[in-house]
């Protein structure tokens, strides 16, 4: 599938999987666990399958903690994006693994503050694609396109998103939850090199990653039921060092690689909330 035109304003924007389209509908294999409608259980949210349910419980089973993981993630998301466009003048986003719709999409929470942000979803999963017209609700300052591609597809991706940002400007590139499906690191590595060198300087690197080393029994445990039950994928939670590599030609901003929850929490609450992921935010130094 082509990137559907920028939405403006209000219209929903065709493409999405469940408007007819057969090629898109058959990739819907509802018998077996994607990552997307497990975190959306996760989440507490409804779209998911029995499959993704029995994923669900059992990673909950072997590590509970993965809900309120899963939430302090979505928070980090919605303050590192109002961060990036109340204190650094952000206005495009490129947001891959964007995950089904919830509570604070990126786009609602940019152009809350600034109504002319431009934003570019991309997501691998068909129900994602589905729902994509709930993610293409702009501003009509704004525009919002979804791009159904592969993180692996750096080029397309880049390519396609042209067409609604303009890579001249500053854009911040948003990895959240997404490179642990990337199981070989120096591949993780090249894809977001890719990425950054697509961007001029003064673009922003942010990312989410599992941590092994954090509550590292559990996780161990965690993953190899999750990886039991998601056929297609590979979860691999990486050591804080190994995600902070991630972030080479940029400088990190304060606090650094840290819990998602302690990434500027705005309360001592925010910051206690459990969880396994780290995360940070970088600025491109050069290009
Ligand atoms: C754990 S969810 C995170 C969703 C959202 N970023 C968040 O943090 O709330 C991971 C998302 O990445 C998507 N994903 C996983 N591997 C992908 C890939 N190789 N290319 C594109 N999307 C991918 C999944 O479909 C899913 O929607």
């Amino acid at each position: 599938m082509t990137i559907p035109e920028a939405g403006k304003g209000r219209r929903p924007v065709g493409g999405a999987a469940g408007s007819g389209n057969p090629a898109e509908e058959c990739r819907l294999d509802v018998s077996v666990a994607h990552v997307a409608r497990v975190y959306n259980y996760w989440l507490g949210g409804k779209d998911n399958f029995a499959a993704d349910r029995i994923a669900g419980d059992n990673t909950i089973s072997v590590y509970p903690g993965i809900r309120l993981s899963a939430r302090a993630n979505r928070a980090f998301l919605a303050r590192t994006v109002r961060y990036l466009t109340e204190s650094e003048g952000i206005r495009q986003f490129l947001d891959i693994g964007t995950g089904l719709p919830t509570a604070n999409n990126t786009h609602e929470v940019a152009q809350a503050v600034a109504p002319d942000s431009r934003i570019v979803y991309v997501d691998n999963d068909p129900l994602v694609l589905a729902h994509a017209r709930a993610l293409l609700t702009s501003s009509e300052q704004g525009a919002t396109a979804y791009l159904d591609a592969d993180l692996r597809d750096t080029g397309r991706i880049l390519e396609q998103a042209a067409g609604t940002l303009d890579f001249g400007r500053p854009v911040a590139i948003m990895l959240i939850a997404i490179l642990h499906y990337i199981p070989d690191t120096a591949q993780a590595t090249l894809i977001v090199a890719d990425l950054l060198d697509a961007v001029p300087r003064g673009s922003f690197l942010v990312i989410s990653h599992a941590g092994s080393d954090l509550f590292p029994e559990e996780i161990a445990a965690f993953e190899k039921s999750l990886n039991e039950h998601l056929p297609g994928e590979r979860h691999v939670a990486r050591r804080r060092a190994d995600v902070a590599r991630f972030f080479d030609g940029t400088d990190l901003l304060e606090p650094g690689v840290v819990r998602v929850s302690e990434w500027r929490p705005a309360s001592a609450q925010e910051a206690d909330v459990h969880t396994t992921l780290w995360g940070g935010v970088g600025r491109k130094k050069h290009g």
